[in-house]
C-alpha cells in the first residue's frame, strides 16, 4: 500500500491540529454499474464522484484530514482529481492511499493513513456523491456528543413483503422498526480501528470446513460485531447511492434540483 499527500495544512501549532477524519472508500470496481472505469471516476454531471465527495467534505466549517482510498490503478488521478477540488486556501489535509479488494479493507487501509491526533472519523462512500455537508456535521456533531457510532438512515416508505427463492410472497413485513442506511457514518476512531482490527483477524483463513465468514456491508455492522452502541440521525434523499446504472438518472435529477452549491441544505 502506498500513500501520497497533497500539502494543503499549513502552520498548525499542535493544540490546533484538526481531530476530524474522513475517509472517502472509492476504491470499488463499480461492477453492477459496468462502466469502462472504476464507479468513483465515473463522472456526473462533468465533474467525478471523487469531486463531488471532496467538494462536500472540504466544506465543512471545521479543518481535517481527508483519506482518499482509490483503486491501485488510480492513485495519481485521484492525487490529481485532489489537487483540483480543494482550495489553496482550505485547511483540509489530503492523503490517496490505496484500497483493498473488499469494501472493509479499504477502510482498514483508510484508517491506518489518519494522523494520530485524529479523534473522531465518518466513512462515506465515494457511491454516494450528493451526500450535503449538512449531512456529515449532523453525524459528527451526534458522534462528539454521544461518543458512539452514529449512522444516517431513512424511514422504509414501500411495503415490505419475505419472499422465497421462486419469487413466491410468504408475509409482509413490518416496516415500522426498519431503516435504509446511508453513509457518512460516524464513529470515535479508536473504536472504530479497534472493531477493523479484530474483523481483520476474524476474517482470516477458515479455521475448520464449516466456518463461513458474513461480511460486513458497512463500518456500523463492524463495530457492532464488537460490542458497540450505533446511534441514528436522520439521512438525507440527495445521500443516494449509485449502484447501477438507473441511479445515474436519479442522481443527474437531484443535482439539478439541489443547484451547484457548496454548502448545500439538507433534505431528509
Ligand atoms: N469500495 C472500496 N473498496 C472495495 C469495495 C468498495 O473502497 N474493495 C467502496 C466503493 O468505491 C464505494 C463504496 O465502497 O464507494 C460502496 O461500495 P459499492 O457501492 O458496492 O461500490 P463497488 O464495490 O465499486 O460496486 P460493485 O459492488 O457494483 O462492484
Ligand atoms: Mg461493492
Amino acid at each position: 500500500m502506498s500513500s501520497s499527500s497533497v500539502p494543503v495544512a499549513k502552520g498548525s501549532t499542535p493544540h490546533e491540529l484538526p481531530t476530524l477524519g474522513v475517509v472517502l472508500v472509492a476504491a470499488g470496481r463499480g461492477e453492477r454499474l459496468g462502466a469502462d472505469e472504476p464507479k468513483a471516476f465515473v463522472k456526473l454531471r462533468g465533474s467525478t464522484l471523487i469531486e463531488h465527495c471532496i467538494k462536500a467534505i472540504s466544506a465543512l466549517p471545521h479543518a481535517g484530514h481527508l483519506v482518499v482510498v482509490t483503486p491501485d490503478s488510480h492513485a495519481a488521478a485521484a492525487l490529481e482529481l485532489v489537487g483540483r477540488s480543494i482550495d489553496s486556501g482550505s485547511s483540509w489535509a489530503v492523503s490517496v492511499v490505496h484500497g483493498g479488494r473488499e469494501r472493509h479493507e479499504s477502510v482498514r487501509f483508510g484508517l491506518e493513513a489518519l494522523p494520530d491526533h485524529i479523534e473522531v472519523v465518518l466513512v462515506h462512500d465515494a457511491a454516494r456523491p450528493l451526500a450535503p455537508t449538512e449531512l456529515f456535521e449532523r453525524v459528527s456533531r451526534e458522534v462528539q456528543r454521544t461518543g458512539d457510532a452514529v449512522i444516517p438512515v431513512l424511514p422504509v416508505a414501500d411495503t415490505l413483503k419475505r419472499v422465497d427463492s421462486q419469487g413466491v410472497v410468504h408475509e409482509t413485513v413490518d416496516r415500522a422498526p426498519l431503516v435504509s442506511v446511508q453513509t457518512p457514518q460516524g464513529f470515535m476512531r479508536e473504536r472504530l480501528a479497534a472493531a477493523h482490527e479484530s474483523l481483520r483477524i476474524a476474517s482470516g483463513p477458515p479455521q475448520s470446513p464449516g466456518d463461513v465468514h458474513v461480511l460486513p456491508t458497512d463500518d456500523a455492522e463492524v463495530v457492532q460485531r464488537s460490542g458497540d452502541t450505533v446511534r441514528t440521525v436522520p439521512g438525507d434523499t440527495a445521500a443516494h447511492k449509485l449502484t447501477t446504472a438507473g441511479d445515474l438518472a436519479l442522481l443527474e435529477a437531484l443535482f439539478a434540483i439541489r443547484g451547484d452549491s457548496t454548502a448545500r441544505g439538507a433534505r431528509s
